[in-house]
Parts: C-alpha cells; structure tokens; sequence
C-alpha cells in the first residue's frame, strides 16, 4: 500500500461507503498537472470520433479514451496509488472502464443535469452491478464559479431514480446524447431538490491535481461554466473485474472491451504529493 499511513485508506473507503464520495488526501503536483494538461489541451484541438463538442459545433465538451492513445494518460491510470485507491474501495482487482476529460471552457461550457453514470451503464452497456468508482482529477482549480461537480451525500444507497421509458428518438440519438448537455438518464429536478433538502449537496472544489471518489449510483450535476476560468476534470471509471459489462455495443473509447485487471505501474512524470487543503463545502 502506497499511501503512507495504512489506516487511511480504512478511514476513506468507511467515508466513501457511507457518502458515496470523498476526498482524497493526496494530490498531484504542479508539474505532473501541467504535462496532463499540455497532453489533453493537444488532444482537443484534433478532429476525432473521442472529441466531442458543445451544441455550437466547435466548443470541445470533452475527450475520451484518450488512455489508449496518449502515453501520459496510459500512465496515469496504471498509477500505482491510484489503482490500489480502486482496488480498495471496490474490494479486488480493477480495469479502466471510461477515461474521460470534461473541459467546461470559460464562458461557454454547459451543465451536466443531475443523473447517477450507473444508469447509463446498467441501461446502455449491461453493467451487473454499481461495482465501480469514478476517480476525479481536475485539471485547472476548482472554484464555486466555474462549474463544480455537486453531489448530494447518501444518495448512492437509493438505487437507479426516475429512469425513463426510452423512446425511439432517444435511441436514434445513440451515445453522443449520453455525454451532451441533454442527458438521456436523468433525475429530475424535483427529485433533487427534495434529495438536497434530506441529505444536503456537496460542492466538489479544490485546486488542480486534488483527488476525489465518488459513486456511480451517488446523484450529481454540474452548473453551466459562467466564469473567465475554464474547468477541466479527468474522470477515470475503474470497474471491478468481475462487473464487466454484458452487452457493450458503444464506442470502445466509451466502454472498454477488456476487463483483464490493470497492472499497477510507476512512472517518474506523475508525481502525488500530501494534500493539506481543506475539504469540500
Ligand atoms: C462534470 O464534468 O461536471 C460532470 C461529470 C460527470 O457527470 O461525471
Ligand atoms: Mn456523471
């Protein structure tokens, strides 16, 4: 265990059982952030299926997969620290399911509704059970202002909420409505409002390369980007090896094919360090 004291990881993985998120008391440094950022930034100005735009057309919303093809990120998610992170709070050995950066550019990137990811991964790609864990790694600071994840705490333990009934459309629009501003597997409003009301909603701050877990069934959103700062966050979906999912037919750079459990590897660029900040509010 690479974490420097051993009940730490006890301590986050009772957190994280009980919240469906938490914050995690290490974070990358300035130089590995700005290499993850100088790699992902490159990514975005290429035209590939993996980039996708906002509703104007040439706003990139976000990359996926880009761990299959950019060997920073290939070494980001064999992290040694990160991994044994997954393994700890799903229990066993894990795979990289979804690799992606959402990049919520200054003035112009729009909100994600509230949704719980189990749905779109149960619904969409058969996924057995919520046996996964979205590790989050912003890429710029984090501030009120410029679209932070919200989580509303507990809310993981409920099961899948308001699922619709699907209608032709919305399987005509097929996956890229799965990661659009016009979520296809939503909570509504109403429902959040009166889960925020019982269990309070958890603003996700922090400056770049800090680390939080969360839930795939814990209901989230996040506001539309109003700010002069752009907000990008890394999100890594480790699944447990025995949860792969039973009828995948999305992109490969949506869901991976191959459950063989990632092997766990150093690499001298990334680089964690103690994180003192104070946690989330
Ligand atoms: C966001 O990038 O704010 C949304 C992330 C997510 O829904 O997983
Ligand atoms: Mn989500």
């Amino acid at each position: 265990m690479a974490f420097a004291v051993e009940p730490a990881i006890s301590d986050l993985k009772s957190d994280y059982d009980r919240d469906g998120w938490c914050k995690i008391p290490h974070r990358f440094d300035d130089e590995t952030v700005g290499l993850l950022r100088e790699r992902i930034d490159s990514i975005c100005g290429r035209r590939r299926p993996e980039v996708v735009y906002e509703k104007d057309g040439k706003t990139v919303r976000a990359v996926h997969g880009c761990h299959a093809f950019d060997d920073i990120c290939a070494a980001l998610v064999r992290h040694p620290q990160l991994v044994t992170l997954a393994e700890a709070l799903l229990g066993g050995p894990v795979y990289v399911y979804q690799f992606k950066v959402n990049l919520k550019q200054a003035h112009e990137g729009a909100a994600w509704p509230w949704h719980q990811d189990f749905a779109f991964w149960r619904e969409e790609d058969g996924m057995p059970r919520p046996d996964a864990v979205n590790i989050a790694v912003p890429l710029d600071d984090v501030h009120e202002g410029n679209g932070p994840l919200v989580v509303i705490p507990g809310s993981h333990t409920l099961g899948l909420l308001d699922l619709p009934a699907m209608t032709g459309e919305d399987e005509k629009n097929g996956w890229l409505q799965h990661v659009s501003a016009d979520l296809t597997y939503t909570v509504t409003g109403a429902r959040a409002d009166s889960l925020a009301r019982e269990h309070g909603k958890v603003l996700i701050t922090g400056r770049a390369g800090s680390l939080h877990a969360f839930h795939p069934s814990i209901v989230h959103s996040s506001s539309n980007n109003l700010s002069a700062d752009r907000r990008a966050l890394l999100l890594i979906t480790y699944n447990a090896v025995g949860n792969a999912p039973t009828n995948p037919t999305r992109p490969e750079f949506l869901v991976e094919r191959d459950s063989t459990a990632t092997t766990p590897g150093g690499d001298g660029r990334l680089r964690l360090v103690p994180d003192v900040s104070p946690s989330d509010g």
